[in-house]
């Protein structure tokens, strides 16, 4: 098994040397993390537990963590979970990891979102399971195709982000949401939502687990508190809830510090402020790009982006010489080839609005587009 260097992290690199328009990063915006809450929970938490603050942590997570992220959950995305089936993880791509390591086996089929995220597919393909790339279009993932491939091939792991979607930012829409759960069924396909946008967007459909308790569902706190914590859960029952936690005993990943730091986040409120004010930037971030891109870069969108940080374009010359070159005018952007599962498209870019500023992305844009013009 060879193992890569993730595009995204490879275009990390690049904006580490001093890049002005960063649409490569998929961290929050840096203007609404709460660095000054999270200090003061760090000293709530050091006055308040003392040495259990850096104890191992237990299998499944920190109790009170999770009666808050089962509040949390409630609250923003409509899911009704008890604490107990939640189990806390360090990040979304650790509990994708752990979900790999138990369910897929050499040969194990999943069916994911064509193009799809780059980063949480690794870990499926380092089990040998054999991706089968289903297409996607302004409604989400096409359960029609998907049915078609499943006949065809069998049943399997549906891998998807119905919301949101990484790389494409489309949601799935309400008949293919239906469709889907329908088939799901009907195959025995089992459905693990990977969903870290939808409480940051007002109006998004609630997560397909708030509808169906069998589908697997893999949350994260990195784009609310910040990605750095490595806080996520992933909320499942049964045996496999019960297997979830004992995996976790293979790594102990899930430090117990910024446990108990996220659990006094919860527990003040801190999430549900950020969220607030998520809700009105983030929108706006992402008209800005649309509109930016219809201006500077006309017909590139090739998909039109609901929610979420995203947008995936048509760079009509290879995305890594363009990247080459933009990145000497200070705009980086992550090349989007290996972001596909069928055939890898390199003339595609995934362009980010998660951590840059709101007041840069037309200029950013517009750079890009002279370069592209002159290509
Ligand atoms: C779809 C998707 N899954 C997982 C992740 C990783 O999240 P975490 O930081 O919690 O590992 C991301 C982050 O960009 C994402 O977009």
């Amino acid at each position: 098994m060879r193992l890569y260097w993730s595009p995204v992290e490879l275009a990390s690199r690049l904006v580490k040397k001093g890049i002005k328009y960063n649409f490569a990063s998929g961290s929050p915006d840096p203007t609404l993390l709460p660095i000054n809450e999270i200090r003061k929970s760090f000293e709530n938490v050091f006055e308040n537990y003392g040495i259990s603050v850096i104890a191992y942590p237990g299998a499944g997570g920190l109790k009170e963590l999770r009666i808050e992220v089962s509040r949390y959950v409630r609250r923003m995305l409509n899911i009704d979970a008890s604490w107990r089936d939640i189990i806390i993880t360090a990040g979304a791509q650790h509990a994708i990891k752990l979900l790999s390591q138990l369910l897929m086996r050499r040969g194990t089929i999943v069916y994911v979102e064509d193009p799809t995220f780059v980063e949480t597919i690794a870990p499926m393909r380092f089990q040998g399971a054999k991706l089968i790339g289903v297409p996607i279009d302004e409604y989400g993932m096409n359960t029609q195709e998907l049915e078609r491939l499943v006949k065809d091939n069998g049943p399997g792991i549906v891998y998807t982000v119905p919301n949101c979607h990484n790389p494409t930012g489309v949601s799935l829409s309400y008949d293919r949401r239906k469709h889907l759960l329908e088939i799901s069924e009907r195959y025995d396909l089992r459905i693990i939502e990977d969903d870290p946008y939808t409480a940051l967007y007002p109006n998004t459909e609630s997560p397909l687990r708030s509808i169906n308790d069998d589908v697997i569902y893999v949350g994260t706190l990195s784009k609310v508190l910040g990605p750095g914590l490595r806080i996520g859960f992933v909320i499942v029952s049964g045996r496999l809830r019960d297997d979830l936690e004992k995996i976790e005993q293979h790594d102990f990943a899930t430090s117990t510090l910024t446990q108990y730091l996220v659990y006094d986040l919860l527990r003040r409120g801190v999430a549900n402020k950020v969220v607030e004010r998520a809700r009105d930037l983030y929108p706006r971030k992402l008209r800005e790009l649309i509109e930016s891109l219809n201006e500077y870069l006309p017909g590139s969108l090739m998909f039109k982006p609901s929610c979420g940080f995203y947008a995936f374009i048509n760079t009509r010359v290879n995305a890594w010489d363009l990247l080459r070159r933009s990145v000497n005018q200070g705009v980086a952007f992550v090349p989007g080839g290996r972001f596909f599962v069928n055939s890898r498209r390199e003339n595609t870019a995934r362009l980010s609005i998660g951590a840059i500023s709101i007041d840069s992305i037309r200029d950013g844009i517009k750079i890009l587009g002279d370069i592209v013009k002159s290509s």
